[in-house]
């Protein structure tokens, strides 16, 4: 299995720009939950920096090529999330992630380390697979008169998956909605808003594979506020 998005990075800059989701879906979600002015911000797993070019925020990423890509778009950080000890405590105003809390097995110390950087007051992002689709053995099943329905596979459990990225494969960490909400909590970050999607019409229609998964969970967006304490702080 291949988890070193070096090897990776080739692909993953020539997905984004192919990636439709990214335009119709991922970025629309992202827009609507960042605060209106994020004022000192991080893009968490930066990548190629698609989404530094939008917010204006600093980047962070372990991949090193995908970060050298990223310093057109800012000003970037190599770090191995969730460490940020590189920053200094409530010196940030947002924190946001795009398809990174599903690859990253530290959960707990993801939100921890987010609540120390954000400011009270401040927001934390984050826009991710949904869980329903990443719970291992979850997959389309077509009924017999060809309705496409879901097989939730093992979703109340944590769990991982290898799934299929560019020439290698890609570990992601599974956790329902339940576990990863109460994690985030335990952090003191207070919920504000979730936002779930299907596929939109145009990228069902432009990947014949999805057609008819349009109602099915595709995407989570969340927004948490930074509570004034945060435990464990
Ligand atoms: C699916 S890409 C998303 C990139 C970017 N957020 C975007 O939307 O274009 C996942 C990114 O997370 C980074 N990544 C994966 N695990 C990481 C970790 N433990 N620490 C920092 N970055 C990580 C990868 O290098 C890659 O750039």
């Amino acid at each position: 299995m291949s988890q070193n998005w070096d090897d990776l990075a080739e692909w993953w800059s020539a997905e984004v720009v192919k990636d439709q989701a990214y335009a119709t879906d991922v970025h629309p979600i992202l827009g609507d939950l960042l605060p209106e002015e994020p004022g000192a911000a991080m893009d968490l797993g930066c990548g190629e920096g698609q989404g530094m070019r939008i917010t204006g925020a600093f980047g962070c990423d372990l991949s090193i090529d995908l970060l050298r890509r990223a310093t057109a778009s800012g000003s970037v950080v190599q770090t191995r999330l969730p460490d940020l000890g590189w920053l200094r405590d409530a010196s940030l105003d947002t924190a946001y992630a795009v398809y990174l809390l599903d690859l990253i097995e530290d959960d707990d110390g993801f939100f921890r380390e987010s609540a120390r950087v954000v400011r009270p007051g401040g927001a934390l992002v984050v826009v991710m697979n949904h869980p329903v689709y990443t719970a291992p053995g979850s997959a389309p099943i077509s009924d017999t008169d060809g309705e496409i329905l879901w097989r939730w596979g093992s979703y109340f459990k944590r769990g991982s998956s290898s799934e299929p990225a560019g020439a290698g494969e890609v570990e992601f960490f599974h956790r329902p909605i339940s576990d990863l909400l109460t994690t985030a909590a335990a952090s003191g970050w207070l919920l504000t808003r979730i936002i779930e999607r299907g596929l939109s019409r145009e990228v069902v229609e432009s990947i014949p594979s999805y057609v008819g998964q349009e109602d099915i969970p595709r995407l989570l967006g969340v927004r948490w506020t930074r509570g004034r304490s945060a435990p464990g702080l």
